[in-house]
C-alpha cells in the first residue's frame, strides 16, 4: 500500500529517535521511498549514516550543504513539493510547540512549512511532559491545521518512569499511514469478487481436462483492486501464480463446479465482480474412481455442460457491477455484446486471438471494453498489469463513489 509512495521522515531529538531505524527499514520494505530531515539533537541519538543507509538517501540537516569544494543548498520547499506524506516521529514536545507557533529555525520546521502533503505526528516524551497542558496544546492546534496525530502508547518510559509517553510501535505507524492512505483509496469499503486460472476438470484420480490460462490477467485485477483499497476474494483454479497482499483473501479451487460453489458463496455480499477466469464448459460426465486403463482401440469421452458461473450470478445480481470477459475469434464485437445482454452483465472485457500478443499464455493483452449501453473502448496492446489499471479505471467511472 506503500509502494512508490514518497515519505518524508523528520526525526527530532528524543531517545526514541533510535526507533525510527526501524521504521525507516519497515517503510522501504512496504516500497516507500523515503528521504529524512533530521534536527540537530536527534543526530545525538541516532547515526545519519545509519539512516542514510537504510533509506537509500542522503540524511538532511543543514540549510546548506557544504562539500569540500562548494556550498548548496538543501531546498526545503522542493522537499516539502516532492514528498507524499511527510511523518514527524519523534516529535519532541519543542518541535511541537514550534510547529504549533509557526516557528522555523532549523531545517525540518521549514520543509514542515512548505509541505502540501499529510502530514503525521508521532509524539514521544515523558509522561508529566505529555500530560502539561501546553503539550496538549500543541497537539490540538497543529490537529486544527489538518495534521494527524499518532498518540503516544502507554509502557516502560526511559526516564524509568511507566506510562503514556512511548513513541507509537514502528508497525503500528506503518499500519496508520497505510491506514489513512486507504480510506482515502476509490476501492475503500468494497467488496470485490474475481474469478481466474484455468479449472481442471477430473477424467479419473490423475488425468484431467484443462486449459492453457495461467491465472495473469485475474492476478493483476485483483491486485490492483487491493491496492485501490479493495476487500479482493480471489476465486483461483489451478495456478503457479502467488498473491500475497494483505487485502486478497485467495480460495483455491479446481473444478468449474468448485469454483461455482466459491463464487455463489461470496457473491450476495459483493459490490463488484469480474469473471477473469476460463472456465471448461463441459467436463466428463463420468469420473473413473480408478487410474483407467488404456485399451484396444478408441475411447471416447461423453462430457456433460459445467454451470455457467457468471450467466448464473446475472440471473441473481441485485447491486453487483459484473463484469465478464470474451475470448472471440470472429465476429467479435457482436459476440462480445451478446454475451454481454445474455449474462447480463454491465460490462465485458473483449480480447481476440486475432490480435497479436492478446489473450492467453503472454504477459499482454490487447482488450476493447464495452459497457450495457454499449460505449466501446479500444486499448493498446500493453502489459497484463496496465490492462488491469485500464479495466479498473473503466470500472470506477460507473460505479457509484
Ligand atoms: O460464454 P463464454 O464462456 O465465452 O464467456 C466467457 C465469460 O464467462 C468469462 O468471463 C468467463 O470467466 C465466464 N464463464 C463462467 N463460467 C463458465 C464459462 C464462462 O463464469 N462456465
Amino acid at each position: 500500500m506503500l509502494r512508490g509512495k514518497k515519505i518524508l521522515l523528520g526525526i527530532t531529538g528524543g531517545i526514541a529517535a533510535y526507533k525510527t531505524t526501524f521504521l525507516t527499514r519497515l517503510l522501504i520494505k512496504a516500497g516507500a521511498q523515503v528521504k529524512i530531515v533530521l534536527t540537530e539533537s536527534a543526530a545525538a541519538f541516532v547515526s545519519p549514516l545509519t539512516l542514510s543507509t537504510l533509506s537509500q538517501n542522503p540524511v538532511l540537516m543543514d540549510f546548506v550543504k557544504e562539500d569540500d569544494d562548494s556550498i548548496s543548498w538543501n531546498n526545503h520547499v522542493d522537499l516539502g513539493l516532492w514528498a507524499d506524506l511527510m511523518v514527524i516521529a519523534p516529535a519532541t514536545a519543542n518541535t511541537l510547540s514550534k510547529m504549533a507557533n509557526g516557528t522555523c529555525d532549523n531545517l525540518l520546521l521549514a520543509v514542515y512549512l512548505s509541505a502540501k502533503c499529510p502530514v503525521y505526528f508521532a509524539p514521544a516524551m515523558d509522561l508529566d511532559m505529555y500530560r502539561h497542558p501546553s503539550t496538549t496544546e500543541s497537539f490540538e492546534k497543529l490537529q486544527s491545521f489538518g495534521n494527524v496525530m499518532i498518540p503516544a502508547e502507554s509502557g516502560e518510559l526511559a526516564s524509568g518512569l511507566s506510562g503514556l509517553g512511548r513513541l507509537a510501535e514502528p508497525e503500528n505507524i506503518v499500519k496508520i499511514l497505510e491506514y489513512n492512505l486507504l480510506k482515502k483509496s476509490p476501492l475503500h469499503g468494497k467488496k470485490v469478487l474475481i474469478t481466474a486460472g484455468p479449472t481442471h476438470e477430473a477424467l479419473d484420480p490423475v488425468r484431467f481436462l484443462g486449459n492453457r490460462a495461467t491465472g495473469t490477467m485475474g492476478f493483476e485485477l485483483a491486485k490492483t483492486a487491493a491496492n485501490l483499497g479493495a476487500e479482493v476474494t480471489l476465486v483461483s483454479g489451478p495456478s503457479q501464480l502467488s498473491a500475497t497482499h494483505p487485502n486478497i483473501n485467495r480460495i483455491d479451487v479446481t473444478s468449474a463446479q468448485d469454483m461455482y460453489e466459491a463464487c455463489h458463496a461470496h457473491f450476495e455480499t459483493s459490490d463488484i465482480m469480474i469473471a477473469a477466469a476460463a472456465v471448461a464448459d463441459y467436463r466428463p460426465k463420468n469420473v473413473s474412481e480408478q487410474k483407467m486403463k488404456k485399451k484396444e482401440g478408441d475411447l471416447t469421452l461423453v462430457l456433460e455442460r459445467n454451470p455457467d458461473i457468471l450467466k448464473s450470478l446475472g440471473e441473481i445480481k441485485k447491486k453487483q457491477f459484473l463484469v465478464g470477459f470474451a475470448l472471440e475469434t470472429e465476429n467479435e464485437l457482436e459476440n462480445a455484446k451478446g454475451k454481454l445482454q445474455r449474462k447480463n452483465l454491465d460490462a465485458i472485457v473483449l480480447n481476440t486471438l486475432n490480435d497479436k500478443g492478446a489473450g492467453f499464455g503472454g504477459n499482454t493483452n490487447k482488450i476493447t471494453f464495452i459497457d450495457k449501453n454499449s460505449t466501446i473502448k479500444t486499448f493498446a496492446l500493453k502489459t497484463k498489469p496496465e490492462v488491469a489499471s485500464d479495466i479498473w479505471s473503466e470500472i470506477l467511472l460507473r460505479i457509484d463513489g
